[in-house]
C-alpha cells in the first residue's frame, strides 16, 4: 500500500501503491504513516521523496470509503507529521495529484511535477471541500483569488499553470522520480522553516471581505442551490482571516455540515452512476464487456442543420474523418461556413489547430459508399427518414452502421428499411451537439451487440456520456419530459403564470424554467409534431373539446400561442416577451397574463392559488412516475441510467442526483401519496396514476435506489 526503499544512498523513497489511482484508502494511509516514520527514523536518510506507482501520484480520497465508518489513520495528522518533518519531504507528481493527493503534496516541503501532470482540488464536485488542510494551505501558497478559483470550481490545472501559480516548484519532461531524487539530494540539510505552508501568512489582499463577497455572489448564481461551493468560499475566507489552527477548525465544521448533507450523497451517487452506465447491458443479453466495437476509419453525417453541424464538429474534434451530405450546394456551403466557424472558435479556446481538414462536404449520397458509420440528422419526418435509410442501405458497403439522430421517431421502423436491421441504432444527441454531454444510444430488438458497442464507444470518443436505452416514443429523456411540460401547462390553466412555474423550477436548481426553455428552443417545434400527430391544428376532429384529446386532458395553450406567431425567442414573443426577435432576456408579458385570464374565462376555469410546492410536486412527480414506468418497461436498465440522462441532458441539478435518486430522497411513500392525491384531483390525467413499480417498491419498504434493480427483476420475471 506504500512501499519504502532507500536510494542514492540517502533518499528515502515512499511509493503509494493502490491501483488504479493510488487513492488514499485506510491501508494506504497506514502505509504512509509507517513508511514516513521509518524514513524519519533512519539516520542514513537525509531527505524523502513521495511518489505514486504506475505514473500516478494520487487520485485523492478513496470514495468507496465514503459513508462508512472511518478506519485507519486520519489524513490531517498524517499530513501534519509530514509537514513538521525535519528532513526535506519532496512530492514527485506524475499523472495526477487530485483532492487528498494534492493536499498530501501541499504538506510536503517541495513539489516536483511532470509536464503532463494535472493537479486540482475537485472535492466541490462531490459536494465536499478540501478538508485535509487543502482549503487552508492552498490560499497561503498561491493567494486568495487563485485559491478561490480552484477550490470553488474544482478545476484541474496543468503542470505549467501549477508552476505559474506557485503550486509546484519545478516541472520536468523527464523521469519525475529521478528529478525529485536529484532535487531531494540538493536540499538535504537545508533549513525547512520557510517551506511549511501552514506557517505562511495568507498573501495580503486589499479588501478580503469585498473579494469573498463578490465571489460568493457569483458562486451562488452558478451553484443553483448547491451548498458545497458556498462552503468552499467560507473556508478560504477563514484561511485569509484566521490563524491556521482556527482556520482548520472552520474547515472541519464546514466539512461536517457538507459530509452529512443529502447533496454530498447525491453528488457521490451521480459520480458512480456515470461510471455505471458505461457498463451497459441490454435485454438481448449483450453487454459492454462481451461486445466488441467495430473500428471506425471514416464516418458520415447526413443533414447539416442545427444538429448535423454540431455532430460533425464533435466528430472532427474527436479526430475522425467525416464526410457530410446536404441536399443542395447552397445549404452545403452555408453549413460549411458554420461548421468551420465552430471549429475555429473551439480550437482558439483550446489553443490547438482547428481540425478543418477532417471534414469533406458533398451533395452526393454515392460518396458514402466506403464509410463505416453514418449518422442521419435530416428533418424529423418519418417518410423522409425512411427514404434516406433505403438509399443508404443501397449505397453503403456491407457492414456500415446506420444511426439516426431522431428525437423520438420509431427506430425499429427505420431499421426495417435497411437490408441489415441489426446494424441500425439511434444516436440521440442533444443541442448544441458539440457541447451537450449526453448521448442516448437507442437499441432495437434486432440491434447487434456490435452495433450498440460501436455507438457507445463512438459517444465516449466524442467526449459524451452515453446511455443505452430501449426504443419507445421519446426514448427515456423526452418521454419523461413530455409529462413535465404537460403538467406545467395544466398549472397555467389552473391559475399559475409562466413566471411562477419557472421560478419554482429554477429555485429547485434547474438552470432554466420549463417555459424559458420552451421559448429558447422554439414553440413551433412541438407544434409541428403535435400537428403531425393530429393533436393540434386543422386536422383535429371536429366536435372534440379543445381541452380533451384521445380521451384525456390536453392543454392547447402552446398551440394557441403558435397560432399567434409567438414561437419564443426567435419571434421576440412566446411565454415571455423579449426586446427583439432573437433577444435573450425574458420579461414577464402582461399580454400573456391577460390571454390566460381570457382563456380561463372562456373555459369556465376559476384561477386558484398555486404555490411552489405544488408546481414541483406536479411537474417532477409526474415525470418521476414515468421514470418508474420506463424501468417497468425495461427501456432503461436501472435508475442510474435515467438519472444520468437527466443530469447530463436536461439540466437536472446534479446535487439532487437525478429524478429517480431524488424520489428516494423525498421518500417513495410520499411521492406515491402525492401522486394518488393529484390523480384523484385530476382523473382525466392518467399519467398521474402511480405506476406498479412505485407501489411495489413502497410495499417492499422503500429500499434505497441501489436495491431497485432486484425489485425490477422480480417484477419482470412475473410478467
Ligand atoms: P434542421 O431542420 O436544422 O436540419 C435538417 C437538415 O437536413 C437541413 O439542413 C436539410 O437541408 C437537411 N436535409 C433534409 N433532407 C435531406 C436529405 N435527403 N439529405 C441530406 N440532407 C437533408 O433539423 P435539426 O434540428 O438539425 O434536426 C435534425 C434531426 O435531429 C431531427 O430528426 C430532429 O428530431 C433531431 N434532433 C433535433 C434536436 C434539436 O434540438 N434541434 C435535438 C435532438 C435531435
Amino acid at each position: 500500500m506504500a512501499q519504502y526503499s532507500r536510494i542514492s544512498g540517502s533518499v528515502g523513497l515512499i511509493t503509494l501503491s493502490n491501483p488504479p489511482v493510488n487513492a488514499l484508502s485506510a491501508a494506504v494511509r497506514q502505509g504512509i504513516v509507517d513508511t514516513v516514520e521509518k524514513a524519519l527514523g533512519d539516520p542514513q536518510v537525509k531527505s524523502v521523496v513521495i511518489c505514486g506507482q504506475d505514473g500516478i501520484f494520487c487520485g485523492g480520497a478513496d470514495i468507496k470509503e465514503f459513508g462508512k465508518n472511518m478506519s485507519g489513520p486520519p489524513l490531517i495528522p498524517m499530513i501534519h507529521t509530514i509537514e513538521c518533518a525535519t528532513k526535506p519531504m519532496v512530492a514527485a507528481i506524475e499523472g495526477s495529484a487530485l483532492g487528498g493527493g494534492l493536499e498530501l503534496a501541499l504538506g510536503c516541503h517541495y513539489r516536483i511535477a511532470h509536464s503532463k501532470a494535472r493537479l486540482g482540488l475537485p472535492e466541490v464536485t462531490l459536494g465536499l471541500l478540501p478538508a485535509a488542510g487543502g482549503s487552508q494551505r492552498l490560499p497561503r501558497l498561491i493567494g486568495v483569488p487563485a485559491a478561490l478559483d480552484l477550490i470553488t470550481t474544482g478545476r484541474h490545472v496543468t503542470a505549467a499553470e501549477a508552476l505559474q501559480l506557485g503550486i509546484v516548484d519545478q516541472v520536468t519532461d523527464h523521469a519525475t522520480v529521478d528529478a525529485a531524487v536529484k532535487f531531494a539530494l540538493s536540499v538535504a540539510g537545508k533549513p525547512l522553516d520557510t517551506r511549511r505552508i501552514s506557517t505562511y501568512p495568507c498573501p495580503h489582499v486589499s479588501d478580503v471581505d469585498a473579494l469573498c463577497e463578490n465571489v460568493m455572489q457569483k458562486v451562488r448564481k452558478s451553484a443553483h442551490g448547491a451548498i458545497a461551493p458556498i462552503a468552499c468560499v467560507q473556508a478560504v475566507r477563514a484561511a485569509a482571516t484566521l490563524p491556521y489552527t482556527q482556520g482548520m477548525e472552520r474547515e472541519k465544521e464546514l466539512m461536517a455540515t457538507l459530509y452529512t448533507s443529502g447533496q454530498a450523497r447525491a453528488l457521490q451517487y451521480s459520480f458512480f452512476a456515470q461510471r455505471a452506465v458505461s457498463k451497459w447491458r441490454i435485454p438481448s443479453g449483450a453487454r459492454w464487456d462481451t461486445s466488441t466495437p467495430r473500428p471506425l476509419h471514416k464516418v458520415a453525417v447526413i443533414g447539416l442543420g442545427t444538429m448535423g453541424r454540431g455532430i460533425t464538429v464533435a466528430l472532427a474534434q474527436a479526430g475522425l474523418p467525416v464526410i457530410t451530405v446536404e441536399t443542395h450546394e447552397k445549404q452545403l456551403m452555408e453549413a460549411k461556413r458554420a461548421v468551420s466557424d465552430m471549429l475555429n472558435r473551439g480550437a482558439k479556446r483550446r489553443g490547438v489547430a482547428p481540425p478543418l481538414d477532417k471534414i469533406s462536404y458533398s451533395c452526393n449520397l454515392q460518396d458514402l459508399a466506403d464509410v463505416d458509420l453514418v449518422i442521419e440528422a435530416v428533418f424529423e419526418d418519418m417518410t423522409l427518414k425512411k427514404k434516406v435509410f433505403r438509399q443508404l442501405s443501397a449505397v453503403c458497403k456491407p457492414g456500415t452502421l446506420l444511426c439516426t439522430n431522431t428525437s423520438g421517431l420509431d427506430v425499429d421502423q427505420l431499421a426495417s428499411q435497411s437490408r441489415n436491421p441489426e446494424l441500425v441504432v439511434g444516436m440521440h444527441f442533444f443541442a448544441p451537439a458539440h457541447v451537450m454531454k449526453l448521448l442516448e444510444v437507442v437499441y432495437g430488438p434486432q440491434s447487434s451487440p456490435q452495433a450498440v458497442a460501436t455507438a457507445m464507444q463512438l459517444g465516449k470518443k466524442m467526449g459524451k456520456v452515453s446511455v443505452a436505452v430501449g426504443n419507445c416514443r421519446g426514448f427515456v429523456g423526452n418521454r419523461m419530459l413530455k409529462l413535465y411540460t404537460e403538467q406545467a401547462s395544466f398549472l397555467l390553466e389552473e391559475g399559475a403564470t409562466p413566471d411562477l412555474v419557472d421560478q419554482a423550477i429554477e429555485e429547485f436548481g434547474f438552470p432554466m424554467g420549463v417555459f424559458k426553455v420552451s421559448d429558447l428552443s422554439g414553440l413551433d417545434v412541438g407544434w409541428r409534431i403535435r400537428k403531425e400527430e393530429k393533436l393540434a391544428g386543422l386536422s383535429v376532429a371536429s366536435g372534440q373539446s379543445t381541452r380533451i384529446r384521445e380521451g384525456r386532458r390536453y392543454s392547447p395553450l402552446a398551440d394557441l400561442l403558435c397560432e399567434q406567431g409567438r414561437f419564443g425567442q426567435k419571434t421576440g414573443r412566446g411565454w415571455y416577451q423579449y426586446d427583439k426577435p432573437g433577444g435573450r432576456v425574458a420579461r414577464s408579458d402582461p399580454w400573456l397574463h391577460h390571454f390566460l385570464e381570457e382563456y380561463r374565462a372562456q373555459h369556465g376555469l376559476v384561477a386558484r392559488h398555486i404555490d411552489h410546492q405544488e408546481v414541483l410536486e406536479r411537474c417532477l412527480y409526474a415525470m418521476i412516475n414515468e421514470g418508474f414506468r420506463i424501468l417497468e418497461d425495461g427501456i432503461a436498465a436501472g435508475p442510474e441510467d435515467i438519472d444520468v440522462i437527466y443530469v447530463f441532458g436536461y439540466g437536472w441539478p446534479r446535487h439532487r442526483g437525478g429524478p429517480m435518486f431524488y424520489s428516494g430522497m423525498v421518500g417513495l411513500e410520499k411521492v406515491l401519496e402525492r401522486l394518488e392525491h393529484y390523480y384523484q384531483a385530476h382523473p382525466d390525467v392518467p399519467h398521474l396514476q402511480p405506476c406498479r413499480l412505485l407501489r411495489r417498491l413502497v410495499a417492499r419498504g422503500s429500499p434505497p435506489v441501489h436495491k431497485w434493480r432486484e425489485v425490477i427483476k422480480n417484477l419482470h420475471s412475473q410478467l
